[in-house]
Formats: structure tokens, sequence, C-alpha cells
């Protein structure tokens, strides 16, 4: 056996090898899974904008316009018009001085953060912060310290023994497999206190929380703060591709200046730029699209409820049903899969081991009778599978 096979076995053995599933189709509220058709019930195109007609022809006629690539690194062939128009927009949108694109969220998190702290410093992560944070904590070479999940107290605590070395503290705004919220104000006052910034990544926050869609930052009022840098993802409620970040302009500058994934890596495509500056007008000409997103996660919650299943501490369009054992959670998935809807399981080490769960996430386009069915699916398959939920309802928690 080689030593790609013996991990590939070890994997299987501990229900935890993945494989990869062809879809047909646009990422819309139904999708073609080989001979059928399913609910998705767990794309992150939340607002529907990734099939949007008007967002697609922007693509194409930039595609048309600017060419298909974008042939460089910007510090290397230039900017060009549609980057720069988004970042403009971008900046005006989230309430910053400036803004910079980045090639994906996994780029800017590891960029950003491997820049703004370093060797000697401490930087300070929430444990379920997603993984392109812990790998730019990893990159930073600063010295991590994982404060428990939205603990204040931990993290003060924690703050105060670094000794006035802290420079950041990073989180998810809305975390990404949890569907909770940071407690972000107060995150900003531990960081404000302590001459640190505060990194927030919006990446399921954008188009879904806060005034108009823009975050948990700006829901907190701290929109243009110096010491807040805001991480955004087009590829989510925006329905492109790419991210970006918004600071004041001397952070920007700095960034262009020193993260690797913006200075060794070509820039976004004229494509996903421009459908992202479109998705971004749709958004702000059509807030309705974030009303109908908040009531079909109410809707889905409480039908999931109905079936008594919890979804924890979730306020936001991702809804976990917790299994615990890997198992299990993909014996579930593939049930329901047979009957028409598509819950991807999460395990380890997306999520922490002994978590597995079907990570739910509504969009704007779904209609709440067909989330309500598949609530009393994924609750009749639950039952048949004999699978005690972690986190029942009922159950004293
Ligand atoms: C919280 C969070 N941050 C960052 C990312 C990475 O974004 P991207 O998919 O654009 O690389 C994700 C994507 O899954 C995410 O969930």
């Amino acid at each position: 056996m080689t030593d790609v096979a013996a991990r590939l076995a070890d994997l299987r053995e501990r229900d935890l090898h993945r494989q990869l599933r062809l879809v047909e189709g646009a990422q819309g509220p139904l999708v073609r899974l080989g001979d059928r058709e399913v609910l998705l019930l767990c794309s992150n195109n939340y607002l529907g904008l990734a099939d949007e007609p008007r967002v697609r022809t922007a693509a194409a006629a930039a595609a048309l316009e600017w060419g298909a690539g974008s042939g460089a690194s910007r510090l290397i062939s230039g900017s060009m018009e549609p980057h720069r128009y988004l970042e403009l927009e971008l900046a005006d949108f989230e309430g910053f001085p400036e803004t910079l694109l980045f090639g994906s969220g996994y780029l800017a998190n590891t960029g950003a953060i491997a820049a703004l702290a370093g060797p000697g410093e401490v930087v300070f992560s929430d444990e379920l912060n997603h993984a392109s944070i812990i790998d730019g904590c990893r990159l930073s070479r600063a010295e991590t310290r994982v404060y428990r999940h939205r603990d204040l107290d931990h993290l003060a605590w924690s703050i105060a023994d670094a000794d006035g070395r802290a420079a950041l503290i990073a989180t998810d705004g809305v975390f990404s497999m949890d569907g909770d919220l940071a407690p972000v104000a107060e995150l900003y006052e531990l960081a404000r206190r302590h001459g640190a910034r505060l990194l927030v990544d919006e990446a399921h926050a954008t188009g879904a929380v806060g005034p108009g869609g823009r975050g948990t930052v700006a829901a907190a009022g701290l929109s243009g703060e110096p010491d807040v840098v805001v991480v955004g993802t087009l590829g989510k409620a925006l329905g492109a591709y790419g991210a970006y970040v918004c600071a004041d302009h001397e952070t920007v500058d700095y960034l262009v200046n020193s993260v690797r994934p913006f200075i060794f890596s070509t820039a976004l495509p004229p494509a996903a730029a421009a459908a992202a500056t479109e998705a971004l007008a749709v958004l702000r000409a059509e807030p309705d699209r974030i009303e109908k997103l908040r009531r079909n996660a109410s809707v889905l919650r409480q039908a999931l409820a109905s079936e008594g299943l919890a979804v924890g501490d979730s306020q936001a369009q991702i809804l976990p049903v917790r299994i615990g054992g890997a198992e299990p959670t993909m014996r579930l998935c593939e049930l329901l899969l047979e009957r028409g809807v598509f819950a991807q399981g999460i395990r380890p080490p997306t999520v922490p081991e002994g978590t597995s769960r079907l990570r739910l996430t509504v969009m704007s386009t779904h209609q709440p009778p067909e989330l309500e069915a598949a609530a009393r699916t994924i609750g009749e398959a639950a039952r048949e599978l004999n699978l005690a939920t972690a986190e029942r309802v009922a159950a004293p928690r």
C-alpha cells in the first residue's frame, strides 16, 4: 500500500473520506444530482444572485469587453477598471475609506492576518473561526491564543495575560458552521482598550445580517473605525467569486505592499468583479431579498423545531442540525438525497470532533412550503435512522 493509499484508507475507516458530487445547473433552489432533482439546502448563494440574470449578463459582458483573465498580479500589469470600480462601490457600501480585492476569502484572511500580526505579537482567535483565519494565524508566526467560543471573559483574561503584545483579535461575524453571531461591539471594546485591531470576517454576514445586509460590524455601529478591518467575500451572498478587505487608506496601502496572496497571485477575472458589482447594485436596490432570506430562515427554524430538531444559537440563515458522529451524519445525508433534499453533512476537521452535522442554509429564492416539507423529510429520516440528534428541542441544554 502506498502512503497515499494508507492515508485514504484511514480517512475511510474514520468516515471522513469526502467525495465530490456533480450537480447540473446553476445554484438555484433546485438542482439536478444524477437522475434526481433535489432541493438545494447547502449553498451559500443566499440571495439568489449567482443565478440572477442581470448578474450573469454583467459577467458575460465584462468577459467580452475585458477578456477572460486579468493577466497578472495587479502590481505587475495594473488594475483593470472592473476591479477599481468594484473596490470603490464596496468601500461606499461598507462605510470604510478604502477596499482591496482578493482572489478569494481564503486568500484574504490568510494574507491579511499574516500581514497584521507577526513574530513577538499575539493574535486572538475564536475557537470556531473559519479555517482561513486559523491558517492566517499560523502563517503570521505570531503567538496564537484561541479563546472559547464567544467567551469575552476568557478573551479578556488572555489579552491581559499577553503583557501588551496583543496585535489582533480575529473572528467570524456570522460563524460559518453554526450561524451564531460574534459579540462584535464587545470585541472592539476589548481590542481598543489593549491597543489591538479587530478583524471581522463577514463571509456569511454580508447580504444577510445588519442594516441593508452590511454585516455585523455595521450592526455594531463600527463601520469605518480605524482599528477595525472587515473581510468580505464575493462568492457567497454576492453570487460571484473573490473577496475584499475594507480598512483605512493607510492600512490598505500597507496590505498592497505586504500581503503575499495579493502580491504574488493573479488578480480576479474581470467577469467576477463585474458580476459582483452588479450583484451589489441588485442587493442595494432590492432589500426585500434580505427580508425574504430572514423570513425563510425563521420558517425553516420553526419547521425544524416542530420536528424536535433544534439549531443551537443560530440567528442567521445557517441552521446546523447536530448529529454527533460522522457516520450517522453521512447516512442521514445520503438518505435525504434519495428523498430529494440536498443537505450536506459536515464532519471534522471542518467542525470539532463529535459535532458532525447537517449544515442547512436557506436562500431568499426558496419557497416557504418547500422548506417546511424539507424539515418534515429531515425529521422523518432522522427518526427512521433512530438518530438521537444532539440537540433535541425538548432536551435540557
Ligand atoms: C467564514 C468564512 N471565511 C472565509 C471563507 C473563504 O471564502 P472563499 O470561499 O471566498 O475562499 C469561507 C468560505 O467557506 C468562510 O465560511
